[in-house]
């Protein structure tokens, strides 16, 4: 597979606010690619960079092999798709499919049947007559989409474009997004803060933080071993347990400090007295009885959704647990909880780097 779209050395100033730093990017043709991160971290900033509504201050971006830096947005052929939708209330589903057509000189009737053709593909082909007031979010969020199929881009550019929908909605529709993906064949670039959303439907997941990317991968290569300490609480829901942690004495093990002290043999070695973070993943936890041996801590809350059992613990600091269906647990109480070592991700406390 090519490369769609590839930036190397790129950075963004916003006056003095450097907003992309050195940014290395390779999105290979026909990859959905996320951009994932917190809020004010330069995600819209990288996109609306490949769009062409911002310009990049150094580096080159290049679109299907060609050189876009100077290149304005009308130009790049790649297609933004926003969350507010931005249709034309005042014109028809079909007017609002065939304009960026109609704007080119595309006689009428062809244009009227590319819009028929994407309503065909997208669901729409019963709703072309009517206004944007007329239709549900969801089916605006369609035409938004349609509206970018018509002119057949290099790259469909998504920014956060499903935030305005209720919750039910948005999970229909990362799948339609995705699906509509595939069926195209198309090469789709899309932001969004919400690291599930990243995590379901991007092949490659790009993790940001302050303008930098701090690492990225496949999906579950990026949850089995974040490269840092941010990626590993940022990637996973609920958010991955950090516990200090320093290197024992044999060389080979760690010791917990959880306001109690627990030796974990590790099955590797470690520098004697190495000040760490281990992490631990909620649901690679699990309750054992509180004579077991183990780790003995007492509850603090205990909450069920029917499907799981959400436990927090009353240490320091304090421990989520996950537990797949019910369990007959009560806050106050004392439980033991096991794991394996082979879980357990360490980063140096220092640099907060994996070991
Ligand atoms: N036009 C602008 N002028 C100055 N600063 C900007 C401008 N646009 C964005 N920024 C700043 O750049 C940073 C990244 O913004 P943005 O790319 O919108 O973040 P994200 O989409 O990840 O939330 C933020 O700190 C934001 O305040
Ligand atoms: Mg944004």
């Amino acid at each position: 597979m090519t490369d769609q779209i590839e930036l190397s050395g790129v950075n963004k100033y916003y006056g003095a606010y450097h907003a992309l730093k050195n940014i290395d990017l390779a999105i290979r043709k026909g990859s959905f690619t996320a951009l994932v991160g917190p809020s004010g971290c330069g995600k819209s900033t990288l996109l609306r960079s490949l769009a062409g509504l911002e310009s990049i201050s150094t580096g080159t971006l290049r679109i299907a092999g060609e050189t876009m830096n100077k290149v304005p947005p009308r130009k790049r052929d790649v297609a933004m798709v926003f969350q507010s939708y931005a249709l034309y209330p005042h014109m028809t589903v079909e007017e609002n499919l065939t304009y960026s057509l109609r704007i080119r000189g595309t006689p009428k009737a062809e244009a009227k049947k590319a819009a028929e053709e994407v309503a065909a593909t997208t669901g729409l082909s019963n709703l072309l007559g009517r206004y944007p007031r007329e239709l549900s979010g969801g089916q605006r969020q369609r035409v938004a989409m349609s509206r970018a199929i018509i002119r057949h881009p290099k790259a469909f550019l998504f920014d956060e474009p499903l935030s305005n929908l209720d919750a039910a909605l948005r999970v229909h529709m990362r799948k339609e997004i995705r699906a509509l993906h595939d069926r195209l064949g198309a090469t789709s670039v899309y932001v969004t803060h919400d690291q599930i959303e990243a995590m379901t439907m991007a092949d490659h997941v790009v993790v940001m933080r302050a303008g930098i990317i701090e690492q990225q991968g496949r999906p579950l290569d990026l949850y089995d071993r974040p490269v840092n300490k941010f990626v590993a609480g940022f990637i996973g829901s609920p958010a991955m347990n950090f516990i200090p942690a320093i290197g024992g004495e044999d060389g080979r093990s760690i010791i917990l400090d959880l306001g109690q002290r627990q030796a974990i043999g590790l099955g590797y070695a470690v520098e004697p007295g190495r000040k760490l973070i281990a992490g631990l993943r909620p649901e690679h936890i699990t309750v054992a009885p509180a004579d077991s041996g183990g780790l003995k801590v007492p509850v603090a809350v205990v909450e069920s959704t029917g499907s799981a059992t959400y436990i927090t613990t009353a240490t320091t600091p304090e421990l989520a647990v996950v537990v797949n269906g019910r369990a007959e647990i009560s806050a106050g109480e004392t439980i033991g909880l096991d794991f394996a070592p082979a879980q357990l991700h360490l980063f140096d406390a220092q640099t907060e780097k994996r070991l």
